[in-house]
């Protein structure tokens, strides 16, 4: 795996992806044929937002505030990426 990719896994759809580093996960999503709610894509408007199951998200988003970013139940997946090398996400 290349530096700064991840992968997700997909606890409902029982997916595996990866995500490399120019990507994000919505366009992994999409390109996947996997659709999911999306608007804004920069963060801003939350209708993208997806729970996290395990795994540590890095927060990108503008609208999430800092103790919500610390609690990591939640994230904006069209702009945030992951510290973790997996993400479980509730999709
Ligand atoms: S699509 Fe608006 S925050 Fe992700």
């Amino acid at each position: 795996m290349p530096s700064g990719s991840f992968t997700i896994t997909l606890v409902k759809s029982g997916h595996r992806l990866t995500v490399s580093t120019h990507e994000t996960i919505l366009q992994v999503l999409r390109n996947t044929g996997i659709d999911v709610p999306s608007s804004c894509e920069q963060g801003i408007c939350g209708a993208c937002e997806t729970t996290v199951l395990a795994g540590e998200p890095d927060h990108q988003d503008l609208l999430m505030t800092p103790q919500e970013h610390a609690e990591n139940k939640t994230m904006m997946i069209c702009c945030s990426g992951a510290l973790s090398d997996n993400l479980v996400l509730d999709l």
